[in-house]
């Protein structure tokens, strides 16, 4: 039987596109421990992909919301008070996209407009959304906000791209926001740092299933999946973890604290095997 860790609780999940999603995991996850939802993206995402579809198994509502528009974000975050009948629990930012990774235009050759809206897009977006609901002070004494990271915050990984120091800026915000959040309104502000995941974003990374393979041969638990990061976000927006707050955490298998592992070497070392 599936405790019930989020009975009574209320929170805004973004960014479900399809059911690769890591947030269509999370929404089912939080659905199964009790929580009521609110489901956003953006109205082309909404358009294009199957979130009527994880609205309909979740009983949620959804509203779009552009998250680089502030008149969105703040329809958003009223009309969820209104939804729910007041202040609510948790939101999920799960949101990510680099015009230059889309487009292929690497990093020493970036287009700077690509790589503002890749920064406002990824993580400005994350400021905007605690900026809002800190204005109309949305989320409940001990609510939870989590965003998803990416270790290439504090590594280069190639064919990451400007998506790095998106990360990095996200992380920043997690911390910034997250000592005003907590110390005003006792409200946690956390990130995840979550292993490669096969979605439509992480698919769009250049190499990405080369990186996959790397970091499970890398990670001495394997790569988490986007259903063990749901159930990370479940505690993370529970009761459980009330006192763990501006951090960036990391959930992939180990991957972080790895120089070289025998799996990785041995693969490593085959790849020399034809040569002469
Ligand atoms: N997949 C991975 O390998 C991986 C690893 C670590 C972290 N992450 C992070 O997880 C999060 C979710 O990505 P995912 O892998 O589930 O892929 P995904 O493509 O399913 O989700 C990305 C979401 O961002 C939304 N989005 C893009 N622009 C938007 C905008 N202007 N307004 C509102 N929403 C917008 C998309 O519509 C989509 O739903 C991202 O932050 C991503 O960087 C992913």
């Amino acid at each position: 039987m599936t405790s019930a860790l989020l009975h009574g609780k209320k929170g805004i999940i973004f960014g479900a596109l399809n059911e690769k999603s890591i947030a269509w995991q999370v929404a089912l996850k939080a659905r199964e421990h009790g929580a009521e939802l609110v489901l956003t993206n953006s109205p082309v995402a909404i358009r294009l992909g199957t979130i009527d579809e994880l609205a309909s198994i979740t009983g949620s509502r959804v509203i779009p919301a552009d998250a680089v528009k502030m008149e969105d974000i703040e329809r958003l975050i009223t009309e969820s008070m209104d939804y729910f009948g007041g202040r609510f629990d948790f939101i999920l930012h799960s949101i990510g996209m680099s015009p230059n990774v889309r487009k292929e235009i690497p990093y020493e050759n970036t287009s700077y407009e690509n790589m503002l809206k890749t920064f406002d897009i990824s993580a400005l977006s994350f400021h905007r959304i605690l900026q809002t609901a800190y204005k109309h002070d949305a989320i409940r004494e001990w609510g939870s906000v989590v965003a998803l990271s990416y270790v290439a915050a504090q590594r280069t990984l190639t064919g990451y791209n400007d998506m790095g120091d998106a990360k990095a800026l996200l992380e920043s915000i997690a911390r910034s926001f997250g000592y005003i959040y907590g110390r005003d309104r006792k409200v946690r502000v956390n990130t995840i740092s979550q292993s490669p995941t096969p979605t439509t974003a992480g698919s769009g990374i250049h190499g990405f299933e080369s990186l996959v393979d790397f970091s499970e041969r890398m990670s001495p638990l394997g790569n988490a999946s986007a259903e063990e990061c749901a159930d990370y976000c479940v505690v993370l927006f529970s009761d459980l973890t009330r006192k763990v707050t501006m951090q960036n955490l990391y959930h992939d298998g180990g991957f972080s604290n790895m120089g070289m592992s025998l799996k990785a070497i041995e693969q490593y070392r085959k790849s020399f095997e034809d040569c002469d």
